[in-house]
């Protein structure tokens, strides 16, 4: 039987595509302050911002190819039972070719009805547009856990990391709840590997290799340590 390995994917694995990372801007996110255009106040606040903020995503998305780190990630089914949990609301690891992908914080090629959580839609075009609605009629928003929105995939992810035989963290700062706290629920006995340019500081684990590079590199790194 393949062993398990499980991964915790964030922005940075995505960097070298192109979409920027959250926190290495100075708390600027494409110029906009979080709060302002992930936070449910936010969309309260002002919705026609929000929801161009994410139109824009989407649409960048949308020409944004996986590179050499998510591609590696898909091989490794090749001699592992993947899972991928990530923190990216992007589709890269998809268009990569991974066949397990947990988004914990949803999905860009999706939207959401604003008072259905329940009710989620595949999107065949880049624009949410006002007006747009849901079945129950109310308008469709990003389906995007925003700041203080429950997790509602986080039961399913400890589980996952539960039974990990191996287990990597690449590309997050591990400064965003919940989310963070997986690496808490792998076993002691799991092999665990972190990559990322910048240290974590506190969220490094003491019995973590940390391979300091960007996702590509170190993902080259990575499947030399395992495979040999
Ligand atoms: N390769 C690997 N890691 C990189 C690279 C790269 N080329 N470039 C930057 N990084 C690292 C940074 O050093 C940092 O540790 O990626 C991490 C990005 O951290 P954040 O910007 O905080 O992104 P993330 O951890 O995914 O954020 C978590 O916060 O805003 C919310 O919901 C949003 O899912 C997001 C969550």
């Amino acid at each position: 039987m393949k062993k398990k390995l499980v991964v915790l994917s964030g922005a940075g694995i995505s960097a070298e595509s192109g979409i920027k990372t959250f926190r290495d801007s100075g708390g600027l996110w494409e110029g906009h302050d979080v709060m302002e255009v992930a936070s449910p106040e936010g969309w309260r606040r002002n919705q026609e911002l929000v929801q161009d903020f994410y139109n824009q995503r989407r649409k960048q998305a949308r020409d944004c190819q996986p590179n050499e780190a998510h591609l590696k990630l898909a091989s490794l089914e090749e001699h592992f039972d993947v899972t991928i949990i990530t923190q990216n609301v992007d589709d890269l690891h998809e268009k990569a070719g991974s066949s397990s992908v947990i988004h914990l914080h949803g999905e860009l090629t999706k939207a959401q009805s604003s008072i259905d959580p329940n009710l989620v839609y595949e999107l065949d075009h880049w624009e949410i547009k006002k007006g747009d609605k849901c079945e129950k009629g109310s308008q469709l928003r990003p389906f995007i856990v925003w700041f203080g929105e429950p997790v509602p995939k986080m039961d399913e992810a400890i589980q996952l990391a539960k039974q990990a035989d191996i287990f990597i963290v690449i590309g997050t700062s591990l400064q965003v709840y919940p989310a963070a706290g997986l690496i808490d629920y792998v076993p002691k006995q799991a092999r665990n590997f972190l990559i990322d340019p910048n240290s974590p500081g506190s969220g490094l684990r003491r019995d973590m290799v940390y391979i300091q590079k960007k996702a590509t590199e170190g993902m080259k790194t990575l499947e030399e340590l395992l495979l040999g």
